[in-house]
């Protein structure tokens, strides 16, 4: 039976687009069977990522009863299947909690992974999508605007009942006026269980429409996004890093 877990943020941008379709790949790699699914339905971008900017059936679709599941599923070349949203303006809606729990219900017994990419924020679309989860994964950004934000969230995921399995910290540059990692920990008092650098690889694979994973994958982000994939199955893994960054790291 799959795991259905929500990649949520209290604020917008953070990177939960980007960590979902890098999830995907990474848990891919590993042989696990995902299916990664857009359920930010007023600005939907997943499909952006992955390669397609309009697909003939989507989410959307689905929960207007126009259209099946498996008619609105696609397949990355890597692997793993998505179900996109539409990016028009008028089919921009706001889910029901039931509406996307009946979706999410009906893969369960064929996947090992659903990954939610969720809406900020706490409004109906993003609660309705964490409530219809088992699990969350919190991301944030190293700075008090966005772990504020990711505070509230995180209170919010409690009252919906989604195990929160912790925090990935995104866009950290190691200067001096974001958080550090452990007073982020006590500050949201969850464990962070993946730390993503700024990398200009990000933009550069989004623009692509590539997860960095499969565009670089010997970039030091996506060794950094299989270690969260690992972390979500319980699998040691030592990421193996860039020659340059482990270098700078002697250096320092
Ligand atoms: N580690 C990173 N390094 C550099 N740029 C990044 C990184 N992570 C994300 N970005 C950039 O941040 C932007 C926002 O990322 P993304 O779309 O994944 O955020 P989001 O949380 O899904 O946004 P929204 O709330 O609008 O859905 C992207 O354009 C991406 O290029
Ligand atoms: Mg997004």
């Amino acid at each position: 039976m799959a795991r259905i877990v929500c990649i949520a943020s209290g604020k917008g941008g953070v990177g939960k687009t980007t960590l979902v379709a890098n999830l995907a790949t990474a848990l891919t790699e590993f042989g696990q069977n995902v299916i990664a699914i857009d359920a930010n339905l007023t600005t939907s971008n997943l499909g952006l990522h992955l390669g397609v900017p309009v697909y003939n059936v989507t989410l959307q679709d689905v929960i207007s009863n126009r259209a099946r599941v498996k008619d609105a599923m696609y397949y990355h070349h890597s692997g793993f299947r998505f179900i996109p949203a539409d990016v028009s303006i008028s089919k921009i809606m706001t889910p029901r909690l039931n509406e996307l729990s009946d979706v999410f219900f009906s893969l369960v017994y064929d996947a090992d992974f659903i990954l939610i990419d969720s809406a900020a924020g706490l409004g109906r679309e993003a609660t309705s999508a964490i409530g219809a989860s088992d699990e969350i994964v919190t991301i944030t950004n190293p700075d008090m605007p966005a772990l504020t934000d990711a505070l509230k969230l995180t209170r919010v995921a409690e009252e919906l009942e989604a195990k929160n399995l912790g925090v990935v910290v995104n866009r950290i540059r190691k200067e001096q006026h974001e958080m550090p990692i452990d007073e982020i920990e006590k500050f949201l008092d969850l464990p962070v269980i993946g730390k993503v650098h700024e990398d200009r690889n990000i933009p550069v694979s989004i623009s692509k429409k590539e997860p960095v994973v499969c565009y670089n994958p010997k970039s030091r982000v996506a060794e950094e996004f299989r270690g969260i994939a690992a972390y979500l199955i319980g699998r040691e893994y030592e990421p193996r890093l860039p020659f340059v960054t482990r270098l700078f790291g002697w250096l320092r």
